[in-house]
């Protein structure tokens, strides 16, 4: 299907975003300037997630759907400046602005799932394939993970105390990482990797495992104080089984299209590496849940080593791959700007985010460290770097890519 002008646009406000993502990973990562405040580990999060992956993921949306003329564009725009807003808002510290930004935020959120909710409905929802399916799913557990989000946002920039009970972050948290982005990638992998088009029963089951895994531990986070003490530890393993089950069901599914890439060049090598990302993921997350579970409330007791390995699996390992992988198979009809940058982007970033997941999880993490005294200040700047040749390169030949094709062709 064609690219629409709207996915080039969301990938590129995407990867303007992503360089503060990656500049505040490497203050993070070398400790150069200390160690980073609340408010600046908050927007190197949110401008992460929301600014690069949401981006992302509305490119991808816009694609599979088909987004095409000048509204959706517009739209992009201006979803990209609402994003960008609530990143800032983060940086601020201030509350106010936080839960203003944050509500615009969601209103974005809500129409691009929207957007593919009402596509589907004039499609039929019983023709839909598996990529699409997915992602309307992981919109849809966006949706609901970012409604509690913004709901934090309200409570604390009206000057209230956040409850102990219900648990709104960690509900936020488990929506966010457990559902929303395992069945967006899931989609996405599957969709560049073996095309769209199929509608099988092992499709379907994936789907719901994944949707309902994410679901269940999002809702056994939020009302943890009121469940009995037995649902209390049963439910967030049963949601880690599901969603460990539909990871399985995905590698089934898309692991020979997947091996079957070329390793050497091109875009699919970032989708087929993801599908190993997604289920590394899956089993470090589960193993994070243990962790809460047996913390019973005493977050002390939770390795901070391995929570920040399983969000830079799924953020770069997992998430950055297939929306770089996404961005080359879109820009590569046409020849390419510094050709040898692929190879340095595609083995850097994974050399790289492998290597600091190794030290996060026998080391333990960095922060508070001197300045290039933790092994992370030598490991995560060679994922940051990549990130950021990336983001030049990729910049570049996506503007290059939409000029050529508006060119009138040679007589
Ligand atoms: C989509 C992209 C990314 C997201 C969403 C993300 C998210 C996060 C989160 C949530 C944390 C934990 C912050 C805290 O609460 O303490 C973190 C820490 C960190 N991030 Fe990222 N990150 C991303 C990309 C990167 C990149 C490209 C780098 C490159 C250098 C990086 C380097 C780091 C480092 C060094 C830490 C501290 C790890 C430690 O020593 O424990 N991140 N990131």
């Amino acid at each position: 299907m064609a690219r629409p002008l709207a996915t080039d646009r969301a990938f590129q406000y995407g990867l303007i975003i992503f360089s503060l993502t990656a500049l505040l990973g490497l203050a993070n990562a070398t400790q150069l300037f200390g160690s980073l405040d609340r408010n600046t580990l908050l927007t190197h999060l949110h401008s992460g997630t929301l600014g690069w992956i949401t981006m992302g993921v509305i490119g991808l949306a816009a694609w599979m759907f088909g987004a095409s003329g000048s509204t959706a564009a517009r739209n992009v725009m201006l979803s990209a400046l609402a994003t960008a807003a609530y990143v800032l808002a983060f940086w601020s510290g201030n509350f106010q602005a936080r839960a203003v930004f944050g509500t615009i935020e969601l209103v974005v959120i809500v129409y691009w799932w929207w957007f593919t909710v009402s596509s589907g409905m004039r499609e039929g929802f019983g023709r839909l394939d598996i990529p699409k399916l997915s992602v309307i799913f992981g919109l849809t557990t966006l949706v609901i993970g970012s409604t509690i989000g913004v709901i934090v946002q309200i409570i604390l920039g009206t000057g209230n105390a956040m409850p102990t009970s219900p648990d709104l972050v960690g509900a936020h948290a488990a929506a966010q990482v457990g559902g929303y982005l395992i069945l967006v990638a899931a989609g996405a992998i599957e969709w560049q990797l073996a095309g769209g088009g199929k509608r099988t029963v092992a499709g379907l089951v994936q789907v719901a495992l994944l949707f309902l895994g994410g679901l269940i531990l999002s809702v056994s986070q939020l009302l943890a104080a009121q469940l009995p003490a037995t649902a209390q530890q049963a439910l967030p393993g049963i949601a880690t089984l599901l969603t460990l089950a539909g990871a399985v069901v995905v590698v089934v599914r898309v692991g020979r299209s997947a091996l079957a890439v070329s390793w050497t060049s091109g875009g699919l090598r970032h989708l087929a590496v993801a599908t190993g990302y997604l289920l590394f993921g899956v089993v470090l997350f589960a193993l994070l849940v243990q962790q809460f579970i047996a913390a019973q409330g005493d977050p002390s007791k939770v390795s901070i080593g391995l929570l920040h390995s399983v969000d830079h699996v799924y953020f770069v390992g997992l998430m950055t791959n297939i929306i770089f992988g996404a961005i080359l198979v879109a820009s590569g009809d046409r020849p390419r700007l510094w050709p040898w940058a692929d190879n340095v982007i595609f083995w850097g970033l994974n050399i790289g985010v492998l290597s600091f997941v190794a030290v996060l999880l026998t080391q333990g993490s960095g922060e508070g460290a001197k300045p290039f005294a933790s092994a992370v200040a030598y490991t995560a700047p060679i994922m940051g770097l990549s990130a950021l040749l990336g983001i030049v390169t990729f910049s570049m030949r996506l503007m290059e890519s939409r000029q050529t094709m508006r060119a009138p062709a040679p007589a």
